[in-house]
């Protein structure tokens, strides 16, 4: 392959990423997920008290029709209108709208600007160039004192090895995005997980990135009392 037609694979690669192509994806009538929660979100969360809830890059809503059935009150947020129309219509189905919102921002820029959740989730975001560390920054902000953040993602590993280097950076292990937690954060799951699912019929052997913290109920060095 000349450098030429690399860089071409590559540029190809990194408009993946980005809303027009999220938005074709969904604009057809085909489901693109299962629409069963993500294992790592059950496993951390149903042990915990409900409250509310936002989930970045719900995609088709699997996740938040999840939460919202245990009880949480949940805001749904991608950058796709089209994943969060048909996420809002799935939740509209499994009869959970009313527990459900919807929210319309790109996780990169994503602002909290006063609003705070009791837990904040986000599966498979990807965003390219390691811009996961300032995501997931910008996602702690949104944690109310006492509550929880939980990011998955892919790690790197050999069931990835064909994907275009573009792809393979936008994976990530659990350590890379401790940065992104401030000492108000206690980190209490930093790991990979070793997880079996299928691809195109064919199973493969993934690792899911999981960083799961919470947040300290009142900040370090408040005054008490
Ligand atoms: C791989 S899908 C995962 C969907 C869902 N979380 C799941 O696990 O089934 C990634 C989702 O994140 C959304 N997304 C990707 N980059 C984003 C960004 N920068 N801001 C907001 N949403 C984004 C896409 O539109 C897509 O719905």
């Amino acid at each position: 392959m000349s450098g030429h037609e690399h860089q071409v694979g590559e540029d190809e690669a990194a408009a993946l990423f980005e809303p027009p192509s999220w938005e074709e994806r969904y604009a057809g009538g085909e489901k693109v997920w299962s629409g069963n929660p993500n294992p790592q979100l059950v496993a951390e969360v149903a042990g915990l008290t409900p409250g509310t809830a936002l989930d970045v890059g719900c995609g088709e809503g699997g996740d938040v029709i999840w939460l919202a059935r245990q009880g949480w009150r949940v805001t749904g947020a991608d950058f796709s209108a089209n994943g969060l129309a048909r996420a809002a219509r799935h939740a509209a189905e499994a009869g959970v709208a009313d527990r459900t919102d919807w929210w319309q921002v790109d996780a990169r820029t994503f602002a909290a600007d006063g609003r705070s959740y009791d837990l904040v989730t986000t599966h498979f975001l990807h965003p390219p160039d390691g811009a996961m560390v300032e995501v997931t920054r910008r996602l702690a902000e949104a944690v109310a004192p006492g509550g929880y953040l939980l990011v998955v993602g892919h790690a790197p590993s050999e069931a990835f090895a064909q994907l275009t280097a573009t792809h393979r950076r936008a994976m990530f292990l659990a350590e890379d995005l401790l940065p992104a937690l401030s000492d108000r954060f206690e980190a209490l799951v930093v790991e990979q997980r070793p997880r079996t699912t299928t691809r195109d019929g064919v199973t493969v052997d993934v690792d899911d990135s999981t960083l799961f913290a919470r947040r300290t109920v009142a900040d370090r060095g408040s005054a008490a009392g």
